[in-house]
């Protein structure tokens, strides 16, 4: 995506412009319409049923909320055709081997961040959707059917899903969580008594601890006083670089250093029977560790290796459909900011005034036709936005540069190609120009950029 700056407002009314007014007036705002456009455009299929030669089901875009209800009629080729009383919406439906291919194109418009222009979204996308059926009647195996699709308007998009809590899609992870089961390894219990001298008395206990139902390793560590009855750990593992998960998993573990008394309670999330029925669980365990020692002078090493700890489910929480894999919420980044408040922060703005490269307009006695030679002008500019994943502002000159004749709107001022430090190379901005009015103060800024934070795939 590379935008324009001082063409943005055009381009960005004629997105309003193609929202045709009937849509615009029939939704509520919808909260976090544009978030949810722009990171999970996509649908819910929901009560899908077929017989002989009609079909029926509703569909729902998860950004605006808003259902529809479609009836399909078997043709006489391949395909199905679907109609609905929304004209923004287009079904096709192709059912063969128990399997409904089902492809949704659809346009649709937000309202929740500036209610008087209306940011337009286009988007496909398909599914293939398990059909279960007694004689010619079918339905969706699933409860429900989720249908991502890549956005084509205002840009090509397809946004990347998080990953989701790690095991969580693992073979067997619903069935094994039934009867929670973990595995401790590389008990280490060091219990330092010190010598009375340099040496300082203290107590640790560490360990790794897998969950057998999703394979999630975390591993436990914490130093204590000789005087503590019950060690509380909190253990930590699996690195999330993306930090888009919606759901994490949390482990927390005690061990009593007098009776070697160990619980665990963890809570995981499992979809692998149907990621539209994702479930969170919490369970715990207990058991007392096996644990063996060797006690030298001022300090006694206790250790352990593979030992089982059996437990039961505390708690099952059926979750939103398909919101594992979803990602979490996010303050604006590159993207959006961009097409809902495009502009830039400028810092350190700095005029040079070398003798070799002018000093302002007032020297006296040059030939009265010649511009006169501007300072050197520097300034950090960066994109304003809430997250912004190249966070850091990018410093340009006019230094180095010549000026085009002239800039925009008939500006009579030169433009200044700007000059990035030596080597870099920004996206935001990508390449930019710029004039300064020494006499007004007035700095013009004509930016182009990239944002790579929704789909680095397609900038
Ligand atoms: C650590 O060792 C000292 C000396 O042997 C003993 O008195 C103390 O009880 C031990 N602490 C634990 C937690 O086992
Ligand atoms: C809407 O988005 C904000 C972040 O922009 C988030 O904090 C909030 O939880 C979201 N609300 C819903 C209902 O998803």
């Amino acid at each position: 995506m590379a935008l324009n700056l001082l063409a943005f407002g055009a381009v960005f009314s004629s997105f309003a412009a193609a929202a045709p007014n009937a849509l615009v007036s029939r939704q509520a705002p919808a909260s976090n319409c544009t978030t949810n456009s722009f990171t999970i455009p996509s649908w819910l299929v929901q009560e899908f049923k077929t017989g002989a030669s009609d079909a029926s089901f509703a569909i729902q875009n998860r950004a605006t909320g808003s259902s529809t209800t479609l009836t399909c009629k078997a043709g006489s080729g391949p395909g199905w055709s679907c109609s609905s009383s929304d004209t923004t919406l287009q079904v096709s439906l192709d059912i063969k081997d128990k399997k409904a291919g089902v492809e949704v194109k659809q346009s649709w418009s937000c309202n929740d961040r500036n209610p008087a222009s209306p940011i337009a979204f286009a988007a496909a996308g398909s599914v293939s959707i398990p059909l279960t059926c007694e004689g010619t009647a079918c339905k969706s195996s699933n409860p429900v059917d989720l249908v991502r699709g890549s956005l084509t308007t205002p840009f090509a998009i397809t946004p990347e899903y998080a990953e989701g809590p790690p095991g969580h899609s693992q073979a067997g992870c619903s069935a094994v969580s039934e009867k929670p089961q973990w595995a401790l390894n590389t008990i280490i219990f060091l219990n330092e008594t010190g010598d009375g001298a340099g040496a300082v008395a203290t107590q640790s206990i560490q360990f790794q601890v897998k969950n057998l139902a999703n394979g999630y390793v975390a591993g436990c560590l914490n130093y204590f006083d000789d005087s503590a009855d019950e060690v509380v750990l909190n253990c930590g593992g699996g690195i999330d670089l993306t930090r888009r998960n919606r759901y994490s998993v949390t482990t927390r573990t005690t061990f009593n250093p007098r009776s070697w008394a160990f619980t665990i309670t963890e809570t995981w999330y499992c979809d692998d029977v149907s990621a539209a029925q994702p479930v969170a669980y919490t369970g715990t365990g207990t058991t007392t560790l096996p644990l063996k020692c060797t006690a030298s002078l001022g300090r006694t090493a206790c250790e352990a290796d593979s030992v089982p700890v059996s437990g039961s489910v505390t708690s099952r929480t059926a979750l939103t459909p398909y919101s594992i894999e979803d990602p979490l919420p996010a303050a604006d980044g590159c993207t959006i900011s961009s097409v809902v408040s495009p502009a830039w922060t400028i810092s350190n703005f700095e005029i040079v005034s070398s003798p070799a490269l002018g000093g302002g307009h007032d020297h006296g006695g040059q030939t009265p036709s010649a511009p006169s030679t501007p300072a050197t002008v520097g300034f950090n500019i960066k994109l304003n936005t809430q997250t912004n994943t190249f966070d850091y502002p990018v410093f340009v000159t006019n230094k180095g540069g010549a000026p085009t004749a002239s800039g925009k709107d008939g500006d009579k001022e030169g433009w200044w190609p700007c000059t990035f430090g030596t080597g870099e190379q920004p996206l935001t901005p990508r390449s930019c120009k710029f004039a300064y009015e020494e006499g007004e103060k007035v700095l013009k800024v004509d930016a182009d950029w990239v944002c790579v934070d929704l789909d680095a795939g397609s900038p």
